[in-house]
Parts: C-alpha cells; sequence; structure tokens
C-alpha cells in the first residue's frame, strides 16, 4: 500500500486507522489495525496546492488536534496489562520520541495554517503544513490520541460534520479540562502557538494554549461553537454517553473523565464559552 496525501491533516499515510459512517448507530467512527499502515508515504505538499480553504482550515485543525492530543495524552511508566488482552491499551502513551514529532507539528500548524488557508499557492506554508500533518500522525499513531477525537465520533455521526472543524472545535475545551493535570505541557503548547507567556504562572500559560487554539481556528473561518452546526444542549447528555463507549481513545485522556464531565465538557463547547 502505497499513500501519497493530498490534503494535510489526518495523517492517514502513516496512521493503521480508517474512519467509518455506521448510519444505523449514528456513528463516525475510527477502526484500526496496523495491515492498514502503508508501506510506503509519498508526501508532496505541491499535491494541496488545489485544496480549497475550507478543507485546508478543517483537516489542518485535524493535525493540530492530533499533535496536542499525542503531546498531553496519558504517559505510561508502566503500562497495566490486564489478563483480557482486549482490554489493553492500544497505545503506548506520550513518550520523548513522540514529543520531538508533536512539539514540531503544533509549532509548524501555529506558524504556517492561517497563511496556507489564505493563500493555497503559499508553497513555504502548504510544505510546512504536509511536514505538520505527517510528524503528528507518526506522533498520534503511537502515542494515543485524548478525549477530544472520542467526542467528536458521536458528533460526526448524529449532525454529518467534517471530521476536522468538530475536533477543532472540541479541542480547547477538552484541553482546559485536562491542563490541570499538566500545565508545563500546556504552557508549552501555549509558546509554541506564538503566544507571549513571559511574567505568567505556568496555569494562566496554560489557560492562554486554550484560547490560541480557538483564535487560529476563528482565523481561518471556522464556525464559533458546536451550536453551528446544530448541536443543543439538549444533545450533550447523549452524546457524553456516546463518547464514553469510545474506550480505545478515552483510555488515553490523561484525566480521568467521567460522563458527567463529558456533558460539561460538551455543553461548554455548544455554548462556545470557553
Ligand atoms: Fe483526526
Amino acid at each position: 500500500m502505497i499513500a501519497v496525501p493530498t490534503t494535510s491533516g489526518t495523517g492517514s499515510e502513516v496512521s493503521p486507522a480508517a474512519v467509518l459512517s455506521l448510519p444505523d448507530k449514528k456513528l463516525k467512527v475510527g477502526i484500526s489495525d496496523n495491515y492498514q499502515r502503508p508501506e510506503i508515504a509519498i508526501v508532496d505538499p505541491l499535491l494541496t496546492v488545489g485544496m480549497p480553504p475550507g478543507v485546508t482550515a478543517a483537516s489542518g485543525m485535524d493535525a493540530l488536534s492530533h499533535a496536542i492530543e499525542a503531546y498531553t495524552t496519558k504517559r505510561y511508566d508502566r503500562k497495566p496489562k490486564p489478563s483480557d488482552p482486549s482490554k489493553r491499551a492500544i497505545y503506548n502513551g506520550t513518550n520523548n520520541l513522540t514529543d520531538i514529532c508533536a512539539v514540531e507539528a503544533i509549532r509548524l500548524v501555529g506558524k504556517f495554517l492561517r497563511r496556507a488557508v489564505n493563500n493555497g499557492y503559499d508553497i513555504e506554508a502548504r510544505r510546512g503544513m504536509s511536514l505538520a500533518s505527517l510528524l503528528a500522525g507518526i506522533s498520534f499513531t503511537n502515542a494515543g490520541l485524548t478525549a477530544v477525537h472520542a467526542m467528536a465520533f458521536p458528533v460526526g455521526g448524529r449532525f454529518h460534520t467534517t471530521h476536522g472543524a468538530t475536533v477543532a472545535l472540541l479541542l480547547p475545551y477538552v484541553m482546559q479540562f485536562n491542563a490541570v493535570v499538566n500545565v508545563e505541557k500546556f504552557a508549552h503548547i501555549a509558546e509554541l502557538l506564538g503566544e507571549n507567556i513571559k511574567g505568567l504562572s505556568l496555569r494562566e500559560a496554560a489557560k492562554r494554549a486554550c484560547f490560541a487554539v480557538r483564535e487560529l481556528y476563528l482565523d481561518i473561518g471556522l464556525p464559533y461553537s458546536l451550536r453551528d452546526f446544530g448541536c443543543e444542549e439538549k444533545d450533550a447528555r447523549s452524546l457524553a454517553e456516546e463518547t464514553l463507549k469510545i474506550q480505545r481513545l478515552l483510555a488515553g485522556n490523561p484525566r480521568q473523565v467521567t460522563v458527567e464531565d463529558l456533558e460539561k465538557i460538551f455543553r461548554k463547547a455548544i455554548r462556545g464559552e470557553l
């Protein structure tokens, strides 16, 4: 299998995952197997030049979400090994190698995504985004993801939203929830996205990272909140319950998350209240 990406976002060229829609379950969900991992990836930024701004924006935010989630996913200094193999965590958790890729991917998206959306023929920006997507793909397919991607699946299935835009609109809210357990990394994300964090406490800088992500997706024309996709607050509970079933991803969330937590995060993301 030789994979040649024409967008910059999914990281599918290095990933074992495929995303399928299950209409009867109202779910858009990922399945993962190493047989799906391409043998060769040919990443040529020139193939992304014709990508329209909307697709550039949404797929670019998918790459950012992969990188931020991989960077902040659970760390396993010792991996739990339940006797039932189906209960074992698939991903390896964040580690020094996946961090190197994630950090560079976050920096590249912060530097180039606005430019790539504004001018598709900005080859330097396209190159930056292609590399960001690839690095984020390498990072998350080894480290794992967090609640962002888990929450995006029921939203995508029920409201037929674009994957990249959905993760984008959930990302700052999950970051806000997760930041308390690892302020150092979230403060670093703020810095990587170009925020001036000098003089701020780590906690304040971590908060800045969430706002930087929202500012980015608004700058590139994505909607303000999940309400713009037709989600209403009355949907929050059932979306939270559906999310709870996506344990493959939820297991990687660095902070323990209950159905009540998920509901609260959904409410905030629907209202757009960061
Ligand atoms: Fe994704």
